[in-house]
């Protein structure tokens, strides 16, 4: 079999377990971007031992312990605390100082993965007093992460970093004031997660569920095709209170969205948007 044939076959064999995760569990990858889907189809082929990916379907499909495990491989999980500090700074220094100006706040993190934007904003917002008047959404698809979030417990050898992503992100207190250091873990307060709300949304398959006056969604829209990154803005244009504010991840823009023209460029650089009035 020569190689175009091969790679022909795992194509299809990719779109039919993409079909079949749809049909049965209402997962919706079929518009993801697709070289990366591809690679981690054969990746997770690979690393659960299976001798093609229509054997994964098979499996999928009789046995839904395997759907949490596929998805681990299907979704990707990286993150940090105060990823790209400067980010972080540009929200406690350019869009706080206009959240300040409501009496109460709803924050919408979208794809926050195992919660390190999550507890991220929730120390900031604390550090700048807006905290007890503020709401956090906390969304993902994955379960795992939406636990791991909910739990707010990291490996000790993350937290190097993460302090030192929080000094350069401005911060006004220390990073250890707010977590304990156990048997290799650190264990983030219980007060940071006192006002967030931890719940499956899908970006693809779901609708609007409240009014927002920030919405962080990072890293997420990059691994989705153009049609779908426009529904995900589409749901934030809806969500966005009149002059909210979105920011994405490094390498997004709002550019060549359908929706670019109801949307301002707030901190250009830091990928941080305006919603234009109503
Ligand atoms: C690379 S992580 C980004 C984590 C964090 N926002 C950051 O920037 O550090 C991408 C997250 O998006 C989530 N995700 C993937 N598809 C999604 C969808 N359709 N709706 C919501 N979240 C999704 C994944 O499960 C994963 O947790």
């Amino acid at each position: 079999m020569n190689d175009t044939v091969t790679a022909t076959t795992e194509d299809l064999e990719i779109e039919l377990l993409l079909e079949a995760l749809y049909q049965r569990y209402h997962y919706d990858f079929r518009h993801y971007a697709r070289a990366s889907i591809k690679r981690r189809m054969i990746h997770a082929r690979s690393q659960l031992g299976f001798p093609t990916i229509s054997a994964i379907q098979d499996r999928v499909l009789h046995d839904p312990a395997m759907l949490p495990r596929l998805l681990d491989f299907l979704t990707v999980q990286v993150s940090d605390m105060f990823r790209d500090p400067s980010y972080f700074k540009a929200l406690r220094e350019k869009v706080l100082p206009h959240l300040r100006t409501y009496p109460s706040l709803k924050v919408w993190i979208a794809g926050c993965s195992a919660g390190e934007e999550v507890y991220s904003l929730a120390i900031l917002f604390k550090e700048e007093g807006l905290y007890d008047r503020t709401i956090f959404y906390a969304t993902d698809i994955n379960p795992e992460a939406l636990a791991a979030a909910e739990a707010g417990v990291f490996p000790l050898d993350r937290i190097r970093k993460f302090t030192e992503n929080h000094r350069k992100s401005g911060g006004k207190s220390s990073l250890s004031d707010y977590y304990t250091a156990a048997y290799g873990r650190a264990a983030f307060d219980k007060s940071l997660r006192s006002r967030a709300v931890f719940s499956d949304h899908s970006l693809v398959t779901d609708a609007v569920f409240a009014e927002m006056h920030l919405i962080s969604c990072r890293n997420v829209m990059i691994y989705f095709d153009r049609p779908l990154q426009d529904r995900a803005v589409g749901l934030f244009r809806e969500s966005l209170t009149r002059n909210g504010f979105l920011g994405l991840g490094s390498k997004e823009s709002l550019r060549f969205s359908a929706h670019a023209p109801a949307f301002s460029e707030f901190v250009a650089g830091e990928k941080i948007y305006q919603r234009r009035e109503r």
